[in-house]
């Protein structure tokens, strides 16, 4: 049987459809509640909502878990590429060999941006955001593809479109660094893989050991089920706009330092601690008054009530890629010792406070020599494949247009007074 849960509202019961997931988390059906009783749920910021129902990612806050289609990302990170984890958030599978080599050719075969694409980049003002500066190349992109206004109805122009972006994302990044730091652009290289390609298009080189590291930092942001850019990419995608669009809109979502934009946050802070003398224990206390903005960035999730399986990750490979480079960096100390502080800090851990994905990602961007402003675009790089596959399953599914509805709590009607006699 069914499980079902009853509402009662005044004298009227109301029975709701229980949706049980895969691993047994249970979410009551309430879709039908409006139209049955007159009452919409109230949620803000969406805190205890389920928006849909995914095969994509699979999270346990609870316990920090993070799989991938039933995978496990230690195991991803350790073993896998970027580009087969792509294929696998796409295709639900991990891709045999004669597969992932198909579908490295294809994104290889959509390589290169026309070049009025520099022309719309160097026109835009020095001092705008790299992730400004990207989101005005994604909106860009459909006047050189037009046919991608529609990019759904038509399977072949559905794919052209999303190989398109996967195969010109690092092309825009690095071309957002060769501006930024008035460099030539460098073309790319299809000869080379993925990441490579977008090291040597921006460095002008491509050491092996930064190839595999960034490989493994852009597997751990691939994706991340219903987070505010995921959520963006499905919502506005649900209007039907095209998909560059939908991943333009999303791009912006992750711009803010509450979600992305945190990984730039957090260097500036461990930067600014360490300018004022190195005390952790003096912004473990801002970050605890109320009274006070500041937020320990790269600290706290909306689902890990657990360390965030990602950052551990990471964390453990600070020490691995610093001393591969032989580079050594005075912020690492000071990272470890605020998390330290915090952890054993009673007000973080009866929040259930811990490092999240952006505490320690930006220490790795930095010895890999992308500057602190372009750390937010290397998470969008790693996360367009999780943007996509979301759209992609939310068009799939049919889902009907993102609309909320709200509780109105503003003026009731009254009459309208002219000008003069207001
Ligand atoms: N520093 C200090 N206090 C915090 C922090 C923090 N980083 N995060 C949460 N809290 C407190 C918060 O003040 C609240 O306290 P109280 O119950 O006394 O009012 C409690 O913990 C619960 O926090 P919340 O803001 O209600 O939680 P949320 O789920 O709405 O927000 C968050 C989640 C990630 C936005 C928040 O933890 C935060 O602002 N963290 C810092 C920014 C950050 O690192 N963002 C990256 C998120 S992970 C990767 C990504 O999405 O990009």
């Amino acid at each position: 049987m069914n499980e079902t849960v009853e509402i009662k509202i005044g004298e009227e019961s109301f029975k709701l459809p229980v949706i049980v997931g895969s691993y047994q988390e249970k979410g009551i059906d309430i879709s039908k509640l409006r139209g049955m009783s007159g009452y919409v749920t109230l949620d803000t910021g969406f805190k205890n909502t389920g928006s849909t129902r995914s095969t994509i990612t699979f999270i346990d806050g609870e316990k920090g878990i993070l799989e991938h289609r039933g995978y496990r990302i230690e195991q991803l990170a350790e073993n896998s590429s970027f580009l087969e984890i792509v294929y696998l958030l796409f295709h639900e599978k991990l891709p045999n060999t004669a597969e992932l080599a198909e579908f490295e050719q294809a994104i290889k075969d959509h390589t290169g941006l026309p070049a009025q694409i520099r022309d719309v980049l160097n026109a835009l003002p020095d001092d705008l955001h790299p992730m400004g500066m990207l989101s005005v190349m994604l909106n860009s992109l459909p006047g050189f593809m037009p046919e991608s206004l529609d990019s759904w109805t038509d399977e072949a122009i559905r794919w052209k479109t999303i190989y398109t972006l996967l195969a010109n994302m690092p092309v825009m990044a690095a071309y957002i660094y060769r501006r930024q730091k008035g460099l030539e652009y460098i073309d790319p290289d299809t000869s080379l893989g993925y990441v490579e390609n977008f090291l040597n298009m921006t460095f002008g080189s491509a050491d092996a050991k930064l190839v595999e590291s960034l490989d493994t930092l852009l597997i751990l942001h691939a994706d991340h089920e219903q987070n505010c850019s995921a959520s963006t990419a499905r919502f506005v995608g649900s209007s039907h706009v095209n998909l560059f669009a939908a991943i333009g809109a999303a791009n912006n979502a992750l711009w803010g330092p509450l979600h992305g934009g945190a990984n730039q946050k957090v260097l500036e802070m461990l930067e600014a601690i360490r300018q004022d003398g190195g005390d952790a224990d003096k912004y473990i206390q801002k970050a605890k008054d109320k009274s006070d903005p500041f937020r320990l960035m790269g600290f706290g999730h909306r689902v890990y009530k657990n360390y965030d399986p990602r950052a551990r990750v990471i964390k453990k490979y600070v020490d691995q890629v610093l001393d591969s480079l032989n580079l050594e960096d005075p912020v690492v100390d000071i990272a470890k010792g605020l998390e330290q502080a915090a952890l054993n800090d009673e007000y973080f851990a009866q929040r259930k406070l811990f490092p999240n994905v952006d505490f320690y990602s930006g220490i790795i961007y930095r010895a890999l020599g992308i500057p602190v402003n372009m750390f937010t675009v290397m998470f969008a790089l790693g996360r367009l494949p999780g943007w996509i596959a979301q759209w992609k399953e939310m068009r799939e599914n049919g889902e009907p247009i993102g609309r909320p509805r709200q509780i109105y709590t503003g003026e009731t009607t009254r009459d309208y007074v002219e000008l003069g006699q207001r």
